[in-house]
């Protein structure tokens, strides 16, 4: 692969210019305000090949289809569900993407082969400011390379593409700061493929509000209400290279000696609490994120970017919201019991978390 000068720009001129290249087929990583995505012209096949190239990505992972309105993802799209049209106007523009039935008219990659796009209106002014301009849909999976934790400054973009895309937009710290809802539908049954920042919980509110009452399903466990499928399902994503464990707040007193373990010639261990710890830790790096989980998330990944450092030898994660049940905590087998049991935001992050914390195949380490 050819190394590429990767640039930096922002501003009304940056706009401009992402909107220019995109027009001619080429890539430019673009601020959204969930993480920054790697954006190309959805309608334009080499366009989206260079995407799956510049990510490593592998190529029946489908990508997420930006546009400005509505109306314009319809002119994209089959048949809605009802359900949909309803929560495209309660929650675009914003961090939902919706599977629907695709038209047919963007690159038959960017589905990966399905009958279905995934859709989303941003609302970052930047990310709206490049598609009015450009004029295009764009397709845009998140700017890290595959598998790594998303990006949510254009210096994260910078550490994982540099040399593989010629323009990072800089728009500032993503607000939302982990990716997008995504909901797909089963008929009229809303399906969760993937948690964010709009709950089940919220998805279920809006709903009702129409006077709809329909249990929301998770992907990998259709037919029943699992709130999350077993770990063992999960893939390894969003992950950091350090080796990271996940951790409760009833374990702390087992937490000093599970550092203390980690301490070695390879480097010390990181930690990474909801909230602050009640003790402080020799030899090791601790970041409090805030107790507000909304407030959490958008610096998780920062926070996870910063400790997974040449000198850490490991990365220890807070499951945030195990303080308010009841009977949680002990052994350390007990994390994937309680998981089921977490509800709203904190059963998002832990889906992250845990996805984090699948250990890499050995051939990769
Ligand atoms: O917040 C976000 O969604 C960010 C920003 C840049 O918009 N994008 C993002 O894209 O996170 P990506 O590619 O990293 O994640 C897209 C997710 C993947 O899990 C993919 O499998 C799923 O959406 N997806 C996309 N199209 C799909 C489809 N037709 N059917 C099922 N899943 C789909
Ligand atoms: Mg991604």
């Amino acid at each position: 692969m050819v190394t590429l000068d990767t640039q930096i720009a922002c501003g009304p001129g940056g706009i401009e210019l992402a909107a220019n290249c995109l027009r001619r087929g080429e890539l430019v990583a673009v601020p959204t305000e969930t993480v920054y995505g790697l954006a190309a012209d959805a309608e334009n096949q080499d366009a989206v090949a260079k995407i799956f190239k510049a990510k490593n990505r592998p190529a029946k992972n489908p990508l997420i289809t930006h546009v400005l309105s509505s109306a314009q993802a319809a002119g994209l799209t089959g048949n809605w569900p009802k359900h949909a049209g309803i929560l495209a106007a309660a929650f675009w523009p914003g961090p939902l993407t919706l599977i629907l039935p695709s038209a047919g008219k963007l690159a038959p990659t960017v589905s990966a082969g399905l009958p279905t796009v995934g859709i989303r209106v941003p609302a970052h002014p930047v990310m709206r400011g490049i598609l009015e301009k450009c004029g295009r849909p764009l397709a845009a999976p998140s700017a890290n390379k595959s598998g790594h934790i998303s990006p949510t400054t254009a210096g994260h973009v910078l550490e994982d593409l540099r040399g593989r895309i010629e323009w990072i937009v800089d728009g500032g710290p993503c607000a939302v700061g982990i990716e997008s809802t995504v909901v797909g539908f089963n008929g009229e049954q809303p399906v969760i493929y993937r948690p964010g920042i709009i709950t089940a919980e919220d998805i279920d509110a809006v709903l009702r509000r129409a006077g709809i009452s329909v249990p929301i399903l998770h992907h990998s466990a259709p037919g029943d209400d699992q709130p999350l499928p077993s770990p063992g399902l999960l893939s390894r994503h969003y992950a950091p290279h350090r080796p990271t464990h996940l951790f409760m707040r009833a374990e702390l007193t087992h937490l000093q000696t599970v550092l203390e373990s980690l301490v070695s010639g390879a480097g010390r261990p990181g930690v990474i609490s909801f909230g602050p710890l009640p003790m402080t830790f020799k030899h090791v790096t601790s970041i409090a994120l805030p107790e507000n989980l909304y407030h959490a998330a958008g610096e998780l990944y920062t926070a996870m970017r910063s400790l997974d450092r040449d000198d850490m030898s490991a990365i220890l994660i807070e499951l945030p919201g195990t303080d308010q049940l009841a009977g949680a905590g002990g052994d350390a087998s007990d994390i994937h019991d309680v998981i089921p049991r977490l509800s709203g935001l904190a059963r998002v992050l832990a889906d992250r978390l845990v996805r984090a914390s699948i250990p890499r195949p050995e051939a990769h380490r």
